[in-house]
Parts: C-alpha cells; structure tokens; sequence
C-alpha cells in the first residue's frame, strides 16, 4: 500500500484537517480498518470468550485466538503460546519483575538497565529492589545518545541474572544493537528482557534471530488500541514464574481452600481479557503489514533527516542523541526558550508535540537537562507537515525572544 495519501486513512484529519502530528512515540493515530474493526466487535460480534459454548462467544473466543496467531507471526515467534496478552507494555514489564522477585531473583542479584530506559523498565526494578534487595546496575550512554557496550561488558559478571533494555529509545531515537547484547551475554547465560515500545512500529523483527527471554510492546504506538500490551516469554518462563494475577480463566481447578493454575499462556491472562483491543490489534498489524513496515521506516527516516537538517540551521539548537542507528525521533532545546513554551506556542498553531522528561527522567538527568522539545514520526506525516513545523518553529522563537 502506497503512503501516499495514507492521512486519509486517519479519520482524525477528516475533523481536523490541519492537524500537524509529531507526538507519534507518545502514542500512534488510529487507522480507520483499526477502529472499524473495533466498532464491529463491540456492535456486532460480541460476547465474552473462553466461557459460553454458545455461537456467538465460540466465533469471538476464535477470532481472539486468531489474534494470537497474527501477533506471534507479525514477531516470528516460535509458537502463539509464547505470547500473553496484558493491559500495557508497563504491566508486561511489572508482571516479569514481579514474578521474578516470587522465584527468581535473590537479595545481592544484579539486574543490568541503562540511563535511557522509560520509566516502565526503570520503576518494577526498583520495586523488586526495594522488596528482596536486588542490585541495580545502570548502563551508561554515549554523547550520541547510544547505550556504551564497552560499559555494559565491565559490569556484566556472575551476579548478574538479567539484562533488561530498550530497542529503540523514546527520547533519542537510538536503536539497540541486540547482536552486540547477546554476543555479551550468552556466554554467561544471562536472561534478556527488551522494551521494543518504540521500535515495533517502525522496523520488522524477528524474535528467533533476537532470542530474548521476554520481549513487551504495546498495541497503542503501532496504530492499534489503548489498554493492551503484548509480552513474547519463552518457554522455561511458564514454568518457572508463579500466576501474576489470580481470578477467572488462569485456573485448572480451584477449592475453597487453595487451587492449581492452567500452564500456559493462560496463567498470566487473569480475568475477561481486552477482547476488542486484540481485535483491534490484530486489524493494526494487517495495515503496517500492508503498508509494508520497511517502507514506514524509510519514509519516516526521508522526513526525520530532512526536518534534522532544516533544524540545524537554528542558533543555539542542541540535540539530545545523534545516533546513526537511530528511529525517527528529535530531541532538542532552543538557548533561551523553555521546552513547554515552545510546545504551547505550536499548538497554538495546531502542532502537536510533546514536551518535558518524556517519562525518562534518569536520562534527562544523565545529560543535566530537565526535558527537552521532542518531534516523533508516524506513517501519516507529510513533508508539508515539515515544513509548516519548522516555519511556525521560526515564528513561535521570535516571540519567545521578544517576551
Ligand atoms: N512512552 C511514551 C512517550 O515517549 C508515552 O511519550
């Protein structure tokens, strides 16, 4: 499917046509097939799942388990069963730090991170730090905003039981290079969790090729609903993690007293799941499929390298991550001017982008800043959008100056 024309595909630009829209990493637009899918659910199909036998709820309970398929197959999982629905990436990483702090990790354990992790794979290991008295062991970051593997392999050790990072930083736009990660890992045999929020709707993966333990992303930054999250979990992990939950469905019996849990997937998909979520995600993948993801990468990177170059001719611009393995996403500050000011003034002209630590607070404290102007990419973005940024950017400066 060509891009060309692909904001029409977007029914937001149909009420408000001049939308400019660079908040993508915050969360994407929705696809009209998404949310017509969606609507169909709810207005024609609906039941809930894996409880009636009737037809109505056997239909649905199938479709649903179709998702799961689509998913696993979108990743290159090796099986559907891998794949466990949550409510958010956030609770992916919660239910892993969660269940390892029950039956994996152990006071003095090392859990590796970096200085460019969001918040939601900074926070559940804090938690698990303050409970059983885990180590955190922060990764530093180079100037271009990349995590410095000749860093991570000094403080890999023995103590070391996981390695948990991001694909694709939500600030710097820097892609991991999980090659270098396995090479340093997997002779020690050290678990790895990926936070691939950011990187999924932008580039193909391959979960074989990547082989980590556990692999989250959400469904709202790849076209697709709010409120679902999607965790890859390799086989070991069923066994070895208790329920995260309990409640309908994650059973296999139950008495007043005590009770068994299913094995699978199952065990960690307490209560009715975010039926028409999956739906709804499932109809996103087939449009980033259609639209062939190598394409929305290359067209996303046209216009990031384009917008870059426009940018770099502002005095006193600095940016913050100058990767050259990196996604479509530019942070900076302007000399002067304050972040949300800047992002108050265009969207006064119907700009939207988002201002602030980016729910990465560690990072802006790394490079002692305190947030940052940030523009993020997305399929529907035009080169005219471009160019109206940067045009109302110079204007909005010259009344910043003039205050
Ligand atoms: N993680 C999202 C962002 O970067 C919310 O804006």
């Amino acid at each position: 499917m060509s891009i060309e024309n692909i904001k029409n595909r977007f029914p937001v630009f149909k009420n408000n046509s001049n939308l400019v829209f660079f908040d993508t990493a915050a969360s994407a637009l929705k696809v009209d097939s998404m949310i017509e899918a969606v609507n169909n659910c709810y207005s024609f199909e609906y039941a809930n799942i894996h409880r009636g036998i009737y037809d109505l709820s056997a239909k649905l309970s199938k479709k649903y388990e179709d998702s799961r398929l689509k998913v696993s197959d979108f990743i290159k999982s090796p099986s559907e069963k891998n794949i466990i629905f949550t409510k958010s990436a956030t609770e992916g990483i919660n239910l892993v730090a969660t269940c390892m702090k029950s039956n994996f990790l152990k006071k003095d354990d090392e859990v590796i991170i970096s200085h460019l992790e969001h918040h939601a794979n900074i926070i559940p290991w804090h938690l698990v730090q303050n409970h059983i008295g885990i180590k955190i062991i922060p990764v530093n970051i180079n100037k271009e905003g990349e995590i410095d593997y000749d860093d991570l392999k000094d403080k890999i050790n023995s103590k070391t039981k996981l390695i948990a990072l991001t694909h694709m930083s939500n600030v710097t736009g820097s892609i991991t290079d999980i090659e270098i990660i396995n090479k340093l890992r997997k002779p020690f045999k050290i678990p790895l969790l990926i936070d691939g929020c950011q990187f999924i709707p932008h580039k193909p993966i391959d979960i074989k090729q990547y082989d980590p333990d556990f692999y989250v992303f959400s469904a709202h930054k790849l076209y697709g609903p709010s409120g679902l999250g999607i965790l890859y979990m390799k086989d070991k992990w069923f066994e070895i993690f208790p329920p995260y939950q309990g409640g309908g469905s994650m059973i296999e019996d139950v008495n007043i007293l005590n009770s068994t849990y299913a094995s699978g997937f199952e065990k960690f998909e307490a209560g009715t799941p975010p039926i028409a979520e999956v739906i709804g995600l499932s109809s996103a993948i087939d449009f980033v499929l259609e639209t062939n993801l190598k394409n929305i990468f290359s067209h996303e990177m046209t216009l990031h390298n384009y917008a870059l170059e426009k940018l770099k001719s502002i005095n006193h611009i600095k940016f913050l991550g100058e990767s050259r393995n990196k996604g479509a996403i530019i942070s900076f500050n302007i000399e002067g001017i304050h972040y949300n000011d800047l992002s108050l003034l265009l969207d006064k002209k119907n700009i939207a982008v988002r201002s602030g630590h980016h729910c990465a607070q560690p990072l802006m404290k790394y490079f002692k800043i305190d947030g940052t102007a940030r523009m993020s990419f997305g399929v529907y973005n035009t080169k005219d959008d471009v160019d109206y940024f940067i045009k109302s950017l110079n204007e909005v400066m010259q009344i910043l100056k003039n205050v």
